[in-house]
């Protein structure tokens, strides 16, 4: 009951972010990741959350194999950093390569707080992208696994992604399995 109560103050009084950083990483004392850290056996990656020097690591280039990214000044890049931090919903994860000093993995959580299932949150999973040279090593599974890990500590009852066709082997080796059709609609703005 007492744990309810003081989540629920959390939400009103210091927003997600607090809740977040409180409910899942108590022993830590600070907001982090589930499962950051060296990876076992390559221990030059490492997995964690996105931070501003990330911009000279490569970390737009990496957004770029995956879709178009366009120019972004180091200025907005720190302004949209700040922004998802100061929002407490969304989680950046990254895999950096300390030996060649570059973001070699990315993707992102989005924790969408809901009225139904009792207030329940759903996570959202986008912008998975491993670095070419990279591929085929583990990582992108190690960054769903991450995410989801996340997801489930922060309370998500479910995570869900929109992906291509040919990508669904990939989720589904990640222990995903194929539920509903996406819809979109795009705007010219
Ligand atoms: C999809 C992507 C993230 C996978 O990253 P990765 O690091 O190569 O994946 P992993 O090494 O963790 O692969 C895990 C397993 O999935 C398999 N796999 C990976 N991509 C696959 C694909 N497209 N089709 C079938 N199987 C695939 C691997 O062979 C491996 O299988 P195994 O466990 O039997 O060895 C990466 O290919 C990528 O960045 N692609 C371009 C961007 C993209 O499409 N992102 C997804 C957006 S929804």
């Amino acid at each position: 009951m007492w744990r309810v109560i003081a989540a629920v103050s959390m939400l009103l009084v210091g927003g997600f972010n607090a809740y977040f950083s409180q409910r899942n990483h108590r022993k830590q004392g600070k907001l982090c990741i589930a499962g950051a850290g060296p990876l076992a056996g390559a221990p030059h990656l490492i997995v964690r959350e996105l931070e501003a020097t990330d911009l000279r690591r490569g970390f737009l280039e990496l957004l770029a194999e995956l879709t178009t990214v366009g120019r972004i000044a180091d200025l907005d890049f720190r302004k949209r950093l700040r922004q998802l931090r100061d929002l407490g919903l969304v989680k950046v994860v990254v895999i950096h390569d300390v030996n060649d000093d570059k973001v070699v993995g990315a993707g992102t959580l989005f924790v969408e707080p809901k009225f139904i299932h009792h207030c329940g949150s759903v996570g959202h999973i986008e912008d998975v992208v491993v670095s070419s040279s990279y591929r085929g090593q583990k990582l992108g599974s190690t960054l769903i696994s991450t995410l989801m890990a996340t997801a489930k500590s922060c309370g998500c009852y479910k995570v869900i992604l929109d992906c291509h066709e040919s990508n669904v082997p990939f989720y589904q080796k990640c222990a995903m399995e194929v539920k509903g059709t996406q819809m979109a609609a795009y705007f010219n703005n």
